[in-house]
């Protein structure tokens, strides 16, 4: 470590178990999707790194499909830059759409696992990382096949835990099955999208994982790619915001901006920056990450940001977290019009909140 290493304090950055499992995740990390290694480069990579790292968030996400791999390089030469300690970070990369073009350089096998975690090893730099993800399930591979794998690289010590990102609730049983049935790791978490509109899958079809497995999110998009901070309301796309920026990406978000689909979500911002700003005292982007970081099976919200004054704008949502009474999150409910129905008990007289550990 250099000198001029940055030492870690963990500042006001409350911490979270990662699921069932014993390790401690900050409650807001980083993430590098679409920006670091893509719109972010050089440079503005360290700067926003740094001031995360400064201001508490010591968990850094990409993936293996980010820019082809850049984002894992970028967050890497960062990290070696600027001298931080391995064992302050907690680093997750995934792996399924791989970095090449040939039939086995993406997806779920055995062979794409352990070849794809050591790709990312070289990219990031590093020996390991502490939680490797399967960023989409594989239905055309065994699920013993992708679980064995796993495993594996944990016994290799390339990971200390695996997860799951977007699978279903019945593709995150059957990996359970297996794992129960052959005494293999299972995985510990789930990295979804969760945001004020976007609530059926991560509060409605998960509930039974949560409560059989203890399950912990790490969720992502909580701004809903920025929607959530009001900048796009009324249908403005600023330049050089990600919707201007990845016009493809977006293209259905955005063409619904002139749609019934749209305007009723501009109209729902509307009444929430009110909310916010009246009852709360607060931005209505604050109010959105707090509004996740306090669902209770939220490990960790993965911040994105295209500067590093998004970071430290963010993390204002901590202040926000205590204001959440039940009070407030019913009327968070009547404004959104969208909380899930509750699942299905299977017959059983309630949702058992107690699970299982295999640990
Ligand atoms: N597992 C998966 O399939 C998956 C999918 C998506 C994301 N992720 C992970 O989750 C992370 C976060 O996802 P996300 O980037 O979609 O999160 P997000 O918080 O919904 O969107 C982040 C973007 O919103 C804008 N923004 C953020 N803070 C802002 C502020 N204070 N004021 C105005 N604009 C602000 C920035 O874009 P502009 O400034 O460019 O407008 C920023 O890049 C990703 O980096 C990735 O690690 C995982």
């Amino acid at each position: 470590m250099s000198e001029n290493a940055l030492v870690y304090d963990s500042k006001n950055m409350p911490f979270r178990r990662l699921g069932p499992s014993g390790l401690r995740v900050p409650l807001f990390s980083l993430g590098g999707w679409l920006t670091i290694g893509e719109t972010v480069i050089g440079d503005p990579v360290k700067e926003i790194i740094k001031v995360a790292f400064e201001n508490g968030i010591n968990m850094f996400d990409t993936a293996e499909g980010y820019a082809k791999g850049k984002s894992e390089e970028e967050m890497g030469r960062v990290i070696k830059e600027l001298g931080l300690k391995r064992s302050d970070l907690i680093i997750s990369t995934k792996l399924f759409w791989g970095t090449g073009s040939s039939p086995n350089d993406m997806g779920l096998s055995r062979k794409h696992i352990i070849e794809g975690t050591q790709d990312s090893l070289k990219r990031l730099q590093m020996d390991y990382v502490d939680i490797i993800f399967a960023h989409r399930p594989d239905p055309s591979v065994p699920i013993e096949e992708t679980v064995r794998a796993f495993n594996y690289v944990i016994e290799k010590g390339w990971a200390f835990y695996w997860a799951t990102s977007e699978w279903t609730a019945r593709d995150i049983e059957e990996a359970y099955h297996v794992a129960e049935k052959l005494n293999l790791i299972p995985p510990i978490a789930e990295q979804c999208q969760h945001n004020m509109f976007h609530r059926e899958r991560p509060e409605g079809e998960y509930a039974p994982i949560y409560a059989k497995y203890g399950v912990g999110t790490t969720v992502f998009s909580a701004l809903a790619a920025g929607l959530l901070t009001g900048k796009y309301n009324g249908g403005n796309i600023p330049p050089d915001s990600r919707f201007d920026q990845h016009k493809d990406v977006f293209k259905s978000t955005i063409k619904s901006f002139n749609e019934d689909e749209g305007r009723k979500k501009f109209d729902k911002l509307d009444k929430l920056i009110e909310f916010a700003d009246k009852e709360l005292n607060c931005k209505v982007g604050h109010l959105a990450l707090a509004w996740v970081a306090k669902m209770p099976n939220t490990s960790t919200v993965i911040l994105g940001a295209s500067r590093p004054e998004q970071v430290v704008d963010n993390l204002k949502a901590l202040e926000v977290i205590p204001k959440l009474t039940p009070a407030v999150m019913e009327s968070i409910d009547a404004i959104l019009e969208n909380a899930p129905t509750p699942a299905s008990t299977y017959g059983r007289p309630s949702l058992d909140t107690t699970f299982k550990s295999f640990y």
